[in-house]
Formats: C-alpha cells, sequence, structure tokens
C-alpha cells in the first residue's frame, strides 16, 4: 500500500482527542460524568431562523448557489457589518464559508507559501496551527508576559521576519475570555501597517461581551484595512454552530483567490444553512442580550468559585465563555501529574469533571473550562474540582 501524504502525517493530532473519547465512553457507560468542555452556546437557535430554514426547504431553495453565497446574505452581513461597526465592505468584498473555520483556513491557504511564517499569540485556539501547519506554513507563537494574558505590539513587532505573511488575532479570546481594548488594537494596527503583513482577525464571539464593555473591532482602523480579513459567522451569537455559516471580508484579491479555492472544494456552504443565516443577520437581533446574560451571571460564578480555591490564577474573562485558570501549582508528581493533560485524565477519571487541557492552546499550566451549561452543573463541577484539587495540595 502507498503511503498518505507527508502533509497529513506530519500534522499531529490533538491530544485532547483521547480525552474526549474517555469522557464519552464513560458516559455510556452511565458513569456520572460533567463535562465543562463544550465550545458551543447550550441555546436553541432561535425560533425564527429555524423557520426561514424549513421554508427554505419546503420552497425548494435547495440547489447551487453563488461560489461566495447569496447575494442577499453578503448584503446582509455587509448591512451588519456597517450597522455594528460603521465600516462598509460591498457584498462583492464577503465570501461565505463553512463556519468561522474554513474562512479563516481558506485565509491561510490564499496567502501562505511553504515556509511563510504565521504569528499566533499563546493562548491560541486550537485549529490555528494545524491550519498553518496544512498549508505549509510556519507557526511562530508569541506568549504573553503578563498576567492579563496579552500580547503587545512591541511584542508582534520583534517577531515579524521578512519571512511573515500575517498575523492572527482573536478577541475575545478563546480560551481566556480576554478582550482587547481600542488603544491596545490601535497600537498593535500600527506595527501591521508598518511591516505590511496581514492580519486575519477572527471576531468570532464578538456579541458575547460582558460587563457592557465596549468592544473594538479591528475593522475600525482604516489604515490596515487593506491587509485585514476579518473573519465572523453565526455559530457562536446565534447559537448555530452546527449550522456551519461563517465569512470573510477582505479586499478584492484575497476574495478572488479564497472564491477560487471555494469553488474547487466545497463549491459554497449549504443552500438551506444560507437562507436561516439571512434570517440571522437581517432578523431581530435581541437574541444575544439574553445569551450574554445568562453567560454573564455564570462567568460571575465560575470567578467566585475560583477565587475561593487557593493557589489558582485566572485572567477575568471579559467576553466568550471560557475561564483559563492556572493550576499548575496542583500539578503533583508524586500522583504522576506533570501536565495540564494528566491533571485532566485525573480529574475526569477520579472525579468526573472533564475540562480541556491548556496545552491545547500552547499553555500547559492551564486548563479550559466553559460555562456553556447551566449553573447547576456548574456548582456540581466545581465540587467535584475543589474536591480533585484538594486532593492534590502538597
Ligand atoms: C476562536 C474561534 N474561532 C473560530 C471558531 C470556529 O467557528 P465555526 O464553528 O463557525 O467554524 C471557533 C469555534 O470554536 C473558535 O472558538
Amino acid at each position: 500500500m502507498r503511503t498518505l501524504s507527508s502533509r497529513i502525517s506530519q500534522l499531529t493530532e490533538s491530544q485532547t482527542v483521547a480525552l474526549t473519547s474517555l469522557l464519552e465512553s464513560m458516559k455510556r457507560e452511565g458513569k456520572d460524568v460533567i463535562s465543562l468542555g463544550a465550545g458551543e452556546p447550550d441555546f436553541a437557535t432561535p425560533y425564527a431562523i429555524q423557520q426561514a430554514a424549513t421554508h427554505a426547504i419546503q420552497k425548494g431553495n435547495t440547489k447551487y448557489t453563488a461560489v461566495s453565497g447569496i447575494y442577499e446574505l453578503r448584503q446582509a452581513i455587509s448591512n451588519w457589518i456597517n450597522n455594528e461597526y460603521s465600516v462598509i465592505y460591498s457584498p462583492e468584498n464577503i465570501v461565505v464559508t463553512s463556519g468561522a473555520k474554513h474562512a479563516i483556513y481558506q485565509s491561510i491557504i490564499a496567502i501562505c507559501d511553504p515556509g511563510d511564517e504565521i504569528i499566533v499569540p499563546i493562548p491560541y485556539w486550537v485549529s490555528y496551527p494545524a491550519q498553518i501547519e496544512l498549508a505549509g506554513g510556519v507557526v511562530k507563537t508569541i506568549t504573553p508576559q503578563t498576567m492579563d494574558l496579552k500580547i503587545t505590539a512591541e511584542q508582534i513587532d520583534q517577531a515579524i521576519t521578512a519571512k511573515t505573511k500575517a498575523i492572527i488575532l482573536n478577541s475575545p479570546c478563546n480560551p481566556s475570555g480576554v478582550v482587547y481594548s481600542k488603544p491596545e488594537l490601535e497600537a498593535i494596527a500600527r506595527v501591521i501597517k508598518r511591516n505590511g503583513i496581514y492580519v486575519i482577525s477572527d471576531e468570532i464571539y464578538d456579541k458575547i461581551i460582558f460587563d457592557a464593555l465596549e468592544y473594538s473591532s479591528m475593522t475600525y482602523f482604516a489604515d490596515v484595512r487593506d491587509q485585514l480579513i476579518y473573519v465572523n459567522g453565526v455559530s457562536k451569537s446565534f447559537a448555530m454552530t452546527g449550522w456551519r455559516i461563517g465569512f470573510l471580508a477582505a479586499n478584492s484579491q484575497i476574495v478572488s483567490a479564497v472564491k477560487k479555492y471555494q469553488g474547487h472544494s466545497t463549491t459554497h456552504p449549504t443552500t438551506i444553512s444560507q437562507v436561516a443565516a439571512l434570517e440571522a443577520y437581517r432578523g431581530d437581533q435581541s437574541f444575544h442580550r439574553e445569551m450574554v446574560a445568562a453567560f454573564q451571571q455564570r462567568r460571575d460564578y465560575v470567578m467566585q468559585r475560583l477565587s475561593t480555591i487557593k493557589k489558582t490564577g485566572c485572567v477575568f474573562p471579559r467576553g466568550a465563555f471560557y475561564a483559563f485558570p492556572d493550576l499548575s501549582l496542583y500539578y503533583n508528581k508524586n500522583m504522576g501529574i506533570k501536565s495540564s493533560l494528566e491533571l485532566c485524565y485525573y480529574l475526569l477519571e477520579q472525579f468526573g469533571v472533564g475540562l480541556v487541557p491548556g496545552q491545547a492552546f500552547g499553555m500547559d499550566t492551564h486548563v479550559r473550562l466553559s460555562f456553556a451549561t447551566s449553573l447547576d452543573v456548574l456548582k456540581i463541577a466545581f465540587d467535584r474540582i475543589e474536591s480533585g484539587l484538594k486532593s492534590l495540595a502538597p
């Protein structure tokens, strides 16, 4: 038998896959396990959006669309961006994709030649490094030097070389919940402008912001607009993860490149989901408010519980639905726990609670826990985490 491609062979499988399978098999066996691993809102897709999709099927709106997506949807996205951020992207500068994930992947494919470097701040969303590697690129990580888990414009400036093609930014950040302020982004935009690199700004959590914080989008900075690949979608903000609709907005050259790739790979995202997303962007926008209020209440509960557990440090999440505490002081060599992965195995096997090891996000000192689950579940989970950590205390 001939070998598989070296591209796929070199791609490392996430070590959290085995952990997730263990959690699932424990559930199947009827064991009492709770997962705080969810990467999606625990809310139903709003009814009007569900109905729009049902009508699309019944009316026969089930054929191919334009490669970049239905014109009306791109127009609705263009209006939405304008309403939210007072920035004009024409429908011709928007490509609808199969989730934000595919928007990011296709952006990387469009700009990255083998050997090109793409800067990725730590902690990063798990798929960025893998996508860069698939494109033959080189992942260049930057580690935050401060407790707030933010990287600075100066750090980016220092990391840029002649081979740097782009940086990927993600605010609010999965896994830390960190949200960059306007002055911080402005300083980063200046470095990007001066160095002529691209910036892929993944703003998929932009509607999940707490404490009435004013959110700043990378689209605000007109100077870098030509270098910006703006990524967003309906997955998180409209509780539509399974519908697989994201988009990117960028200059015409990037858009043509992505259309070429998409045209030969997925053709376009599912027509029915596109009609549903049209309703999301055109319809009532009040859904976020209820969801964000619930997430904020849970965030407060999680942070209060974490504050009572000694020797943990956790940046205060200002967006998304994750907390990312440092639990490394509980690593206990005598118990065979030297890493976030081993700690997560221990908490799952011995205490029945599933967390995601920070290793998956480039920070082995931390773990990610999602509060996209009810307060009742969070309470039980925290009782278990507390007991588990107590049993490890030196
Ligand atoms: C930071 C970040 N970007 C992108 C995505 C992917 O979004 P989608 O489900 O629309 O592909 C996720 C999903 O978890 C995410 O957390």
